[in-house]
């Protein structure tokens, strides 16, 4: 079997899809690795630690294509013409946004080709080592609270000098997921008082045990939360509660990150213009949520604009700021996740019925499967 990697082609896409490290474990388990050339130098990884971990260093896209088996991706997809060169039964694994990629995926089915997108992974324990949505956002939540600290002008943490004391900066966290609970943690390592909501109540316990207040709405009279990884849509009433007491708590933070979503639904708008218009002179909103609309009034995704000198900043690839760490973890879990669907010989076993894969898999045999729009951010 053997296995490759091009260098990442989208825009700002420092990370790869394959460390050393896990080309060195496939290796091992006797694949043959194909990287091509200065695939890795954004995440830090040089060619020679490839070569260390036993992988070939290709110049040319073409002399990959036609050799391997599976094809690893971060979110880059190879055009028709290098498609045409592949092997049939190819199989490309990666993170591909069916909405936002609808044609040029729809294009690979020009050969009978599979492509698995890892995004679209059930958020279940049997899948957590595999979760690529898991690792990068939670270096996203961490690269947010970086990012703010950079735009914000005054210090985070409290300072006691000669010349006066600097009072702590005022952090408030929406949505406390993944990102969310890991940027609450890094805005409190920071120094930063913390405040955090989100519509789950079970993570009031994580929030408080990270140092952090929680805001709570009262929610006798509206839809209850099932115990679940995901929010799901709540009511307008509870919507106006729940816009209310962020209003009144936004108002006086230093820094706002937003991390509110809903799978496959328009992201909550959690701070309005008015907000926005009440905030400190130089107070800063980043806004994570950008892809799907974003969870502040008037954000624009991939632009940092000023309101009333309240800078919102709605960054499009933070793991892709801490590439090396980013792809390290990517890697392992595109590792976890071929290795789990490996038969007998070794081969990829393409006709599972596990979950896992009948959900992941958005074109099989050259045939879009039902999982290729599934997803609709109704944007
Ligand atoms: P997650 O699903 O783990 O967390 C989202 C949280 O939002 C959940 O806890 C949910 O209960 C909460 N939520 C939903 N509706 C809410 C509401 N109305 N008010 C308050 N909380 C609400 O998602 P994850 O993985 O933490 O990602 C968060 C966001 O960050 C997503 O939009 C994702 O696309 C984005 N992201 C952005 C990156 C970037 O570089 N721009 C990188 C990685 C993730």
């Amino acid at each position: 079997m053997f296995v490759g990697t091009f260098k990442e082609t989208v825009d700002g896409e420092s990370r790869v899809a394959i460390s050393p490290e896990s080309c060195k474990k496939l290796s091992n388990l006797g694949y043959t690795i194909l990287i091509e050339k200065d695939a890795g130098v954004n995440s830090s990884f040089s060619n020679l630690s490839y070569e260390s971990a036993g992988a070939k260093l290709i110049d040319n896209k073409f002399d990959i294509i036609n050799q391997v088996d599976i094809l690893l991706s971060v979110t880059s997809i190879p055009d028709d013409k290098i498609i045409e060169k592949s092997k049939q039964n190819l199989i490309i694994v990666g993170t591909f946004d069916t909405y936002e990629n609808y044609k040029t995926l729809q294009s690979l089915a020009i050969k009978k080709i599979n492509v698995i997108s890892l995004d679209l992974l059930p958020r279940i324990s049997r899948a957590q080592s595999m979760d690529v949505l898991s690792s990068q956002a939670n270096l996203a939540g961490y690269k947010a609270v970086i990012l703010a600290s950079n735009l914000f002008k005054k210090a985070f943490p409290m300072m006691m000098t000669a010349a006066g004391t600097i009072i702590p900066a005022k952090c408030l966290v929406l949505g406390a997921g993944v990102a969310g609970l890991q940027a609450i943690a890094t805005a409190k390592r920071l120094g930063c008082v913390v405040t955090a909501f989100d519509v789950r109540p079970e993570v009031e316990e994580q929030v408080k045990s990270l140092g952090a207040k929680f805001i709570k709405v009262d929610n006798s009279d509206s839809t209850v939360q099932e115990n679940s990884v995901y929010a799901k849509e709540m009511t307008e009433e509870y919507k106006l509660k729940q816009k209310a007491k962020i209003h009144d708590s936004a108002k006086d933070m230093d820094i706002i990150i937003t991390t509110a979503m809903i799978p496959g639904k328009k992201a909550p708008i959690l701070i309005e213009n008015k907000t926005i218009r009440e905030m400190k002179l130089g107070s800063v909103i980043i806004d994570l949520a950008g892809a799907s609309g974003g969870n502040t009034e008037g954000v624009k995704f991939g632009k940092e604009i000023k309101i009333d000198d309240v800078v919102i900043n709605s960054p499009t690839n933070l793991p892709s700021l801490v590439s090396f760490d980013a792809s390290s973890l990517y890697s392992k879990n595109i590792f976890n996740f071929i290795t789990s669907f490996l038969d007998d010989r070794k081969s990829f076993d393409i006709n599972s019925d596990d979950e896992l894969l009948t959900k992941t898999i958005i074109i099989k045999n050259g045939v879009k499967t039902e999982n290729f729009l599934k997803e609709n951010k109704n944007v």
